[in-house]
């Protein structure tokens, strides 16, 4: 029920309107605002949208878990959109909870765990390409690496067969572009659309030559059908596919690339989590899914590097209706921003926050039970990130697999400065030196 004016909780905040954007100044100044006004702040947009920033542990949950419903994605999607068309990411109601139901299946663990010999595989290949550095004293730019890793991964894990059949003919690899270049500006949208019928021929070969016992995330999302029984639409099939590729490999290749760092900085860290890889995996051949649940450390590194470094430092949504959170009101239309940066970092929630301590998030002796951490690197509630478990399978990998064979030093000593787009990343490359470990 629309609430009246008269008698809505509005948070205090700034009267004058205030320029807020996916960027670096917005965090600044939501963070100056935060010291100033307290968790939630009202505002003005210098465009006259009603705005408010929530940095409340328990509005935010409230927001994105029990009352979601009454939220749409905000602004900020129209640029993503432009990029993914209306998969998973932008997509709102019952086009996105259709979608939801069709293709969550495909992320069933069990599912899942039939990717980690690829997953092994394109660690592997990361493992050489540091090895021939090692050998030759060379420095590698982690940065880019990671980028590469997850790329590979990512469409290897989609196509399957067709990654080499189809994809990557001779050197050139048409996604390429994607791992190379930061911006995310209409060039790239253009690249993206050329990508389409890219594959758009993949899926009509498939579809020729009905590959029946194909294993991949290409055809999951071909044999899903909605409550219904109707498939995707190509265009649908298009943007969903484009979604996983982009959400599915950027995140994790920025959490990988702050982690290395993360290492590099804290032999401490580095040293626990060599020897519970050791003890873990022992021969690489044998990484399966219970020797990967076995790495708790490798899973509070990467918590702790999420905290610290959350790759969606930022998301929004606007309120579809008039909704009350625990202490305000949110008007209808009003566009609410989020920031797991800001949360992760303020000191009413986490001790010490600048400071890397996967200890936090030990089982047995870390601040917050799950379920109730002030955190949220991949949302909350329904629109959780589909690729958690994937991600951390990976990036356990990867971990498991480089740390047991490199020691990493740092090329230069200057900490990498924050790159804040739609993803944070590091402004610059982290260059590292790998020592070989036998
Ligand atoms: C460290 C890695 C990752 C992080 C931090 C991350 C973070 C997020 C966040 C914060 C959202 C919600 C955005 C919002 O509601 O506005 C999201 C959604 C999503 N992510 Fe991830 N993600 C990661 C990896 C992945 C991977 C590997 C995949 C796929 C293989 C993936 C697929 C998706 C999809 C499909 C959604 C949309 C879910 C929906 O709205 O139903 N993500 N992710």
């Amino acid at each position: 029920m629309p609430l009246p004016e008269e008698t809505r909780r509005i948070a205090p905040g700034p009267k004058q309107p205030l320029a807020v954007g996916i960027d670096p100044d917005t965090l600044e100044c939501f963070s100056a605002l935060r010291q100033q006004y307290g968790n939630v702040v009202n505002l003005t947009t210098s465009n006259g949208r009603k705005a408010c920033f929530i940095n409340d542990a328990t509005d935010v949950r409230k927001l994105l878990v029990k009352q979601h419903a009454n939220y749409k994605k905000g602004p900020g999607f129209e640029r993503v959109k432009m990029l993914l068309g209306n998969g998973l990411i932008v997509s709102d109601g019952t086009t996105w909870r259709r979608s939801r139901r069709m293709i969550q299946p495909a992320f069933s663990r069990q599912n899942l765990h039939r990717l980690i010999e690829i997953m092994t595989s394109c660690a592997e290949k990361t493992s050489a390409r540091w090895e021939a550095a090692a050998e030759a004293g060379e420095t590698i730019d982690v940065t880019q690496d990671m980028s590469e890793f997850s790329l590979e991964l990512i469409l290897r894990c989609i196509f399957g067969v067709d990654y080499e059949r189809s994809i990557v003919v001779g050197d050139q690899n048409p996604f390429e572009f994607l791992s190379k270049e930061s911006a995310r500006d209409l060039r790239v949208v253009m690249q993206v659309r050329d990508t389409r019928e890219l594959i758009l021929r993949i899926i009509r070969e498939r579809q020729e030559r009905g590959d029946d016992d194909a294993f991949d995330f290409l055809s999951m999302y071909l044999a899903a059908r909605d409550k219904d029984g109707v498939r995707f639409t190509d265009k649908e099939l298009l943007d969903e596919l484009i979604t996983l590729i982009v959400a599915g490999y950027e995140t994790s290749a920025g959490t990988l690339n702050w982690a290395w760092f993360l290492l590099a900085t804290h032999p401490e860290v580095e040293q626990t989590l060599l020897d519970e890889a050791k003890s873990c995996l022992g021969n690489t051949s044998e990484m399966d899914q219970q020797s990967i649940a076995d790495m708790i450390y490798a899973q509070q590194v990467l918590e702790e590097t999420l905290r610290l470094y959350p790759p969606v430092w930022l998301f929004t949504r606007r309120a579809s209706v008039d909704d009350s959170l625990v202490n305000y009101d949110m008007a209808e239309g009003t566009d609410i921003y989020l920031s797991p940066y800001v949360l992760h970092r303020s000191e009413e929630y986490w001790a010490n926050p600048d400071q890397f301590n996967p200890e936090r998030f030990s089982p047995e002796t870390g601040t917050y039970k799950k379920g109730e951490r002030p955190y949220f690197p991949f949302s909350l509630g329904p629109r959780r990130c589909l690729g958690e478990y994937f991600s951390f399978l990976e990036m356990k990998v990867h971990l498991g697999l480089l740390i047991q064979r490199f020691h990493m030093t740092l090329a230069s000593d200057a900490e990498p400065a924050l790159d804040l787009g739609i993803n944070l990343r590091t402004s610059e490359s982290v260059i590292l030196r790998p020592e070989r470990r036998i």
